[in-house]
């Protein structure tokens, strides 16, 4: 029997997320030869040795990983401000592309890399949003292709992070982009999904007419320094008359939760309402209690297995990616403008371009 071809490909990035990406790599993903992994932190070679299997070599240059390790594909997996360069290197170098998101946390940057890697067409190029990979809401998908929910005219989303005690988030968001960048881009790309924006539009490069957001520092009130929040809202009113509502926040108590909402005509359906671990209920003195899923990395752990077999797909098969270059962009967009209404409160309308109305980038004192 013919063995089918595989995707050789090399990980950049053993962080949180890449190393559970590599372990996925190595075991679950019969289409992809892990070739090679990097990161440039010390222990990470040591990390490799121990935990993946001996044929996958390991780099602490990125560059050099890209060139001499025989990959076709690379996988970017480090910090956000090292997104844009290394995915520019990566495509100079001819190998096809997958980045987590974002693409980078301002808009001209990330219009030049699409720039770039619009101009290599026989080059892949991924920036999967977990959620669109989430078998749960790939069913909803289905249900309102399906016309049975009617005609969907709005979605609302929670992106809910645990609480963390050591204060992480204070100093990340110094390059995170702010809260709605890093996070709530997660939540406009499933509205999006979800809301068919590009139909009934009169202009069909403006999808979004105004969007305006609010915010509050109820615990970690040193994000006031970086003009971030650490509970945030988002309204979005897109030029097809549907709306989005978000919120995002990073105080949460009891776990991770992202839920979403789809509100149709004949019916809503609600996703994730819970976000429970597993199917186990407690019932004691407190009442009725299930587990809620710690992080964003254990609510969507097949995402980041169906993401990758998409990808090898597109490669290996010339499959049709279902997550585009303009999916990343139109919600980079959408991120930025909420970030600046927050910053500035204001509303923040979008021109004939499609672009969004900023007129400085001011951090405001709240
Ligand atoms: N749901 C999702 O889609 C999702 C979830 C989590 C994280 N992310 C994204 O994934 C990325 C990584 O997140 P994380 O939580 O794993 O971060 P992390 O800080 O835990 O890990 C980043 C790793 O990249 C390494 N690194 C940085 N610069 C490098 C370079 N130039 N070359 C090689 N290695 C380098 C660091 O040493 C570190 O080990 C972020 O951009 C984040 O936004 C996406």
């Amino acid at each position: 029997m013919a063995t089918q071809p595989r995707l050789k490909l090399a990980l950049i990035g053993l962080g949180r997320l890449g190393a559970i990406r590599a372990r996925i790599l190595a075991h679950q993903q019969p289409r992809i030869e892990l070739v090679a992994v990097c990161d440039t932190k010390p222990g990470a070679g040591e990390w490799a040795v121990s935990n993946l299997p001996s044929t996958v070599k390991f780099y602490d240059d990125p560059e050099e990983c890209m060139k001499s390790s025989g990959a076709e594909a690379v996988l970017i997996s480090t910090a956000t401000a090292t997104h844009a360069p290394l995915i520019c290197k990566g495509l100079d170098l001819d190998l096809h592309v997958m980045c987590e998101k974002p693409i980078s946390v301002d808009v001209i940057t990330t219009e030049e890399v699409l720039a770039k890697a619009a101009a290599k067409p026989h080059l892949k190029f991924l920036v999967p949003f977990c959620r669109r990979y989430d078998d749960s809401y790939r069913s909803a998908r289905t249900l309102v292709e399906s016309g049975s929910l009617g005609d969907i005219h709005a979605v609302e989303t929670t992106c809910l992070d645990q609480q963390d005690p050591t204060g992480f988030f204070v100093s990340f968001s110094a390059q995170s982009g702010g809260i709605f960048v890093d996070m709530g881009v997660h939540d406009i790309d499933i509205g999006r999904y979800f809301l068919n924006v590009k139909s009934g539009l009169q202009n069909p490069k403006k999808q979004v007419n105004r969007v305006i957001a609010m915010g509050q520092q109820a615990v970690y009130g040193d994000l006031a320094k970086y003009g971030d929040c650490d509970n945030g809202w988002g309204l979005v009113e897109f030029a097809n008359g549907k709306i989005l509502t978000t919120h995002v926040g990073r105080t949460l108590r009891n776990g991770f939760e992202g839920m979403t909402r789809v509100c149709g005509t004949k019916g809503h359906s609600i996703i994730n309402g819970n976000s429970t671990m597993d199917r186990v209920e407690i019932r004691d003195q407190h009442g009725v209690r299930t587990a809620t899923t710690p992080d964003a990395f254990v609510l969507y752990d097949r995402s980041f297995i169906n993401d990758l077999s998409e990808f090898s797909e597109a490669i290996l098969d010339g499959k049709a990616l279902t997550c585009t270059p303009e999916d990343a962009y139109e919600a980079a967009k959408i991120a930025t403008a909420l970030q600046y209404s927050f910053r500035n409160n204001v509303p923040v309308y979008f021109d004939d371009n499609g672009s969004p109305i900023m007129e400085s980038t001011k951090i405001s004192d709240h």
